[in-house]
C-alpha cells in the first residue's frame, strides 16, 4: 500500500469506526459484529503505527468509545435515535413509557455529567491463545522476573458502571461516558434491588471509594421483554446489552424499575484499599454486601489454568442467566498493576479474550421479503425456531439476494445460524451434506 492510499484507508477507517462508536454505545443498536468492529480497529492500528506521520490523538485507537447521550446525536434523523427502539407504529397509542427514542426536540434526554475520579477504561481485545500468549510474556517482561498470578472473570456483556460510596452510602452511579466523564444515572441504578444504597455500619469499608461492574439484562427478562414489545408492535431489541443500554438510559426510574435489569461488580477503585491484591478486595466487597460474582471468578498462577477457565466457560455459557462476550484477564497485585500501568485507554495489567460467534444449525422455512422505510428490499429467513446464546431465533437476515446465491440457499436446507457478536443473527452456510441426493 503506497502512502496515500494508507493515509485515505486511515481517514476512512476512523469515520467508520467513529459511526459504529455512536450505532453501539449511544443508539444500543449496532449494525456490525463486535468482532467485525475489533478487525477494523486493529487494522488502523497497524496502519498508524507503520504511518506514524498519519497518527492523531484523536484517532478512535486512543479513546474509549463514549456513551455520553446530549449533544452527540442532535443531528442525527429522529428514526437513528438513541436507546431502545422505536415505534413500529404510533397508532398503537400505548406511549407512556419514557423510552428516550419516544421523545423528540427539547425533550431529548440530558443526564447530568460526572466526571469520574479514576477514568475508565476500556480493555484490550483477543481472540486466540497465540495474543494470550503475547500478553502473558510482555506482563512477564515488564515484571522482570518477578512471580505474578492472574486473576480470570467473566466478560459480562452490558454496560458498565461506576458506583460512588461515601461513609458507606450510595452518593452516586454514573456509566462510563467517554471514559472521563459519564452520564449520571443514579435515579435507574437504584431501581437494581442488589445495589446497595447503604452499607451496614459495622463493615469496615473505606470512607470513600468507587465500585465497577456491568449493568446487564438477565435472559428471561429480555425474553419477555421482546415477547411483550412484539405484542405491542414495537421494535424488539437486537439483544440483551441493546436492551440493558436502552433501558439504563430511559427517564423514569419507575419505567426502568419494571425491566429488572442485574448489576454485577468486579473492581474496586480508591485511596485506600482494604487489601493491596484485587481478588482480596472483591472478597472483602462482597463481605460489605455487594453482588461480587465470586462463584465465577478464579485466581490462577499459570496460564494453562488460564485456558481451561476460558475453555470451561466457552463450553458452558449458554447455562449462564446472562450473556457473556469472554474472559477478563487480571494481574491480581495492585503494585505490579500500578507497574504495568495503561496506554491511553486500556490498562497493560489485563486483557479481554473473547469468545467467537455461536452457531447453531437449523431449517430454513421459507424466505420473506421486507420493505424497509427507504424503500430497500432485504430478504429475510424464516427459520424453525433454535436456541442460540440462550435467546430463541426464529428469523435471519439475508442482506440481500445475491447473497442468497452466494450461499446456494434453498427452502428446506439445514443452514448455520450465528449471532456475530450476539447482533440479529445471519445466516452463514448451508449443511449441503443434509440434502437428500436428489436433490443436489
Ligand atoms: S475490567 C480497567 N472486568 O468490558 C479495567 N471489565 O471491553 C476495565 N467488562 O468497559 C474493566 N466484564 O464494561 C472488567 N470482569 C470484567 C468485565 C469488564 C465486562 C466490560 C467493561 C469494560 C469492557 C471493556
Amino acid at each position: 500500500m503506497d502512502r496515500e492510499s494508507a493515509r485515505e484507508r486511515i481517514l476512512q477507517l476512523r469515520q467508520t469506526i467513529e459511526r459504529h462508536n455512536v450505532a453501539y454505545y449511544v443508539r444500543s443498536q449496532p449494525t456490525i459484529s463486535d468482532y467485525e468492529f475489533d478487525m477494523l480497529l486493529k487494522e488502523l492500528e497497524r496502519l498508524e503505527k507503520e504511518y506514524p506521520e498519519f497518527d492523531d490523538p484523536g484517532s478512535p485507537t486512543h479513546h474509549v468509545g463514549s456513551d455520553l447521550m446530549p449533544g452527540l446525536f442532535d443531528d442525527l434523523p429522529e428514526s437513528m435515535h438513541p436507546a431502545s427502539g422505536k415505534k413500529r407504529s404510533r397508532a398503537s397509542g400505548t406511549s407512556g413509557a419514557s423510552d428516550s427514542s419516544d421523545l423528540s426536540g427539547a425533550e431529548r434526554p440530558a443526564f447530568r455529567q460526572i466526571t469520574h475520579t479514576y477514568p475508565m477504561l476500556s480493555l484490550g481485545n483477543t481472540y486466540n491463545q497465540e495474543d494470550l500468549n503475547d500478553f502473558d510474556q510482555r506482563v512477564a517482561r515488564l515484571l522482570q522476573g518477578t512471580a505474578y498470578r492472574y486473576i480470570c472473570e467473566l466478560k459480562y456483556d452490558g454496560l458498565s458502571i461506576s458506583l460512588r460510596y461515601h461513609q458507606g452510602k450510595l452518593q452516586y452511579a454514573v456509566t462510563r461516558g467517554d471514559g472521563i466523564r459519564g452520564d449520571d444515572v443514579t435515579a435507574n441504578i437504584r431501581t437494581i434491588p442488589t445495589v446497595p444504597q447503604q452499607l451496614p455500619p459495622d463493615k469496615d469499608y473505606p470512607e470513600d471509594f468507587e465500585i465497577r461492574g456491568e449493568v446487564v439484562m438477565p435472559r428471561d427478562v429480555f425474553n419477555r421483554l421482546n415477547e411483550e414489545r412484539i405484542r405491542q408492535e414495537e421494535v424488539p431489541f437486537a439483544n440483551p446489552r441493546n436492551a440493558a443500554s436502552g433501558s439504563l438510559k430511559m427517564l423514569n426510574p419507575a419505567d426502568v424499575a419494571k425491566r429488572k435489569l442485574a448489576c454485577y461488580l468486579y473492581y474496586l477503585a480508591g485511596d485506600q484499599l482494604p487489601s493491596g491484591s484485587h481478588y482480596a478486595n472483591l472478597q472483602q466487597a462482597a463481605a460489605w454486601g455487594f453482588n461480587v460474582p465470586l462463584e465465577y471468578t478464579k485466581p490462577c498462577d499459570h496460564l494453562d489454568d488460564v485456558f481451561r477457565f476460558i475453555a470451561y466457560w466457552h463450553e458452558h455459557r449458554s447455562t449462564l442467566p446472562f450473556d457473556i462476550d469472554g474472559i477478563v484477564i487480571k494481574v491480581d497485585d495492585l503494585k505490579q498493576q500500578q507497574m504495568l500501568g495503561f496506554t491511553s485507554k486500556t490498562p497493560r495489567w489485563a486483557i479481554a479474550y473473547k469468545f467467537p460467534a455461536e452457531r447453531a444449525t437449523t431449517k430454513l422455512l421459507s424466505i420473506t421479503y421486507q420493505v424497509g422505510r427507504t424503500g430497500a428490499v432485504t430478504p429475510v429467513a424464516n427459520l424453525q425456531p433454535v436456541l442460540l446464546s440462550g435467546t430463541v431465533v426464529k428469523r435471519a437476515t439475508l442482506h440481500n439476494a445475491d447473497q442468497i446465491a452466494l450461499l446456494g440457499l434453498r427452502t428446506g436446507d439445514m443452514v448455520y445460524v450465528e449471532k456475530g457478536g450476539e447482533i440479529i443473527p445471519k445466516i452463514v452456510g448451508v449443511d449441503k451434506s443434509q440434502r437428500a441426493a436428489s436433490d443436489d
